[in-house]
């Protein structure tokens, strides 16, 4: 297993041979120990992502979709070892770690297709004076920081892209889960990737270590996954700058199921929107509102599946979600669901944490819940419904739009028009109609509000890592 810093294709300690403790969220053991980067790591790192750019920006397209492919044909022979590092780490089932795999792995295919898409466009100027050129180089060193709830997706959603388009970059791992991230630079450097392209820098310092990134001349951009609380402090570091920057943050997902809406298939949609990937995703529901006429059905089997769920380690048969990332997560789910009992809420399942070891919680609904009680104005980040009734459509859009968050919204009925056109009047950049997930490298991920700025995959994707040049040229 590697522990160590890669920087400038060279695995080495920091430069204060500092390390840290990675545990294992689902018994609390240490399953390793990690080299901490330092300011000075992170700043050695820009110099060679710097240095190792202006070659890999001048390779051949096809070359670095080649070695993309490489990458993802990689990630795929080691899904099995790839999945057991982040159940490890994470603590997410090792099915859900297998899933996870595919879709970041993804990534590198979609991008190695991309890579010899990035097209510019050829005008005449109004005046007929002269030719308009337009093409996009890359935008050069890009620093990349990422959460734990993903160890890989969340890097290779963000790698792939910048490196297919050209860029060079430097990667803060989460502090939580460093390993899978090692693991995929080890994989990069297999299939072919020149040194210095990619440096990954774990860190136990994060702000002193961002400073040190957005302050080295060759950084040209930040890509951050995360709470909108930290997204807001990184962007005004970066406009220090002037740095481009794609922020995916928070969300506070609004899923409405109307009264003609296929009840089995809203409770099948809810237990995915709501519990993917452990209920740690920015995508999940986060207020489940159901029509007055279907909220007593929908409630009893929606708590029902939900009591169903095996909690536990990821690595035992049968467990469906793992727990979460540490103590502090627990508490804080917690007290939301305390608080919210004590002014009225009802717990039609679960509810109250979990002896350890392990940071456990169970999968908890709630009824009898307000739009604007204090649990609809967090994002929960664990497995806790709280369901709203509601009778009118204006209102219930108006009280889903109620939020700055606007990452992901979810609808249910079988009218199609009525679906599209609510959908429609979601503020959400993200909108899974009839479906409870949305998450695919071939479509644009991200949000409206303070749920964030750009979008990642898709076509979009790597226009995002990706400068506008312009030629005014009279031939
Ligand atoms: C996230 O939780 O940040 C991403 C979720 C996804 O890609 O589905």
């Amino acid at each position: 297993m590697q522990t160590q810093l890669l920087i400038d294709g060279e695995w080495r300690d920091g430069s204060e041979s500092a390390r840290f403790d990675v545990e294992n969220p689902a018994t609390e053991d240490v399953i390793a120990s990690v080299a901490a980067g330092t300011t000075e790591d992170a700043t050695a790192a820009c110099e060679a992502a710097a240095q190792a750019q202006v070659a890999w920006a001048a390779t051949a397209p096809r070359e670095r979709g080649e070695i993309l492919r490489r990458t993802w044909q990689l990630m795929i022979d080691h899904t099995d070892e790839l999945a057991r590092l982040i159940t490890l780490e994470h603590g997410k089932p090792l099915a859900d770690a297998r899933g996870e795999i595919a879709y970041a792995a993804e990534f590198f295919r979609w991008n190695s297709e991309e890579a010899v898409r990035i097209h510019g466009s050829l005008g005449t100027a109004p005046s007929g004076a002269n030719r308009i050129v337009v093409h996009h180089p890359p935008v050069g060193v890009v620093v990349i920081v990422t959460p734990w709830n993903f160890p890989a997706a969340m890097i290779t959603r963000k790698l792939a892209p910048a490196l297919a388009a050209g860029n060079a970059a430097v990667i803060k791992p989460p502090r939580e889960t460093p390993l899978t991230a090692l693991r995929i630079g080890e994989l990069l450097h297999e299939a072919g990737l020149p040194a210095g392209v990619v440096n990954i820098v774990p860190t136990m310092s994060s702000g002193a270590w961002f400073d040190a990134a957005v302050d080295h001349p060759a950084t040209r951009m930040v890509s951050f996954t995360g709470s909108t609380e930290v997204g807001i402090v990184l962007l005004k570091r970066s406009a220090d700058r002037v740095l481009k920057t794609v922020m995916e943050l928070g969300g506070n997902a609004p899923f409405i199921v109307f009264d003609d809406a296929d009840i089995e298939a809203a409770v099948q949609g809810a237990m995915v929107a709501k519990m993917r990937h452990s209920a740690e995703t920015c995508t999940a529901a986060n207020r489940f509102f159901v029509h007055a006429a279907v909220a007593d059905d929908f409630t009893r089997m929606f708590a029902a599946a939900m009591s169903d769920i095996r909690i536990g380690n990821g690595f035992d048969d049968g467990v469906t979600c793992g727990p979460m990332i540490n103590a502090k997560a627990v508490a804080s789910i917690n007290e939301l669901v305390t608080a919210a009992a004590d002014h009225g809420a009802t717990i039609a399942t679960g509810g109250g944490a979990v002896d350890g070891p392990g940071h456990f919680y169970p999968p908890t609904v709630l009824g009898n819940v307000r739009s604007g009680d204090d649990i609809t104005r967090h994002e929960i980040f664990g497995p806790v419904a709280p369901v709203i009734t509601f009778e009118d459509t204006d209102q219930v859009i108006a009280d889903a739009n109620d939020t700055e968050m606007g990452l992901t919204g979810y609808v249910f009925t079988r009218d199609l028009r009525r679906g599209l056109a609510v959908s429609e009047r979601i503020q959400a950049g993200m909108i899974g109609l009839n479906r409870g997930a949305v998450s695919d490298p071939a479509a644009p991920f991200g949000g409206m509000k303070q749920s964030g700025l750009g979008r990642e995959g898709a076509g979009e994707g790597i226009y995002e890592f990706c400068e506008t040049q312009y030629i005014a040229t009279d031939w």
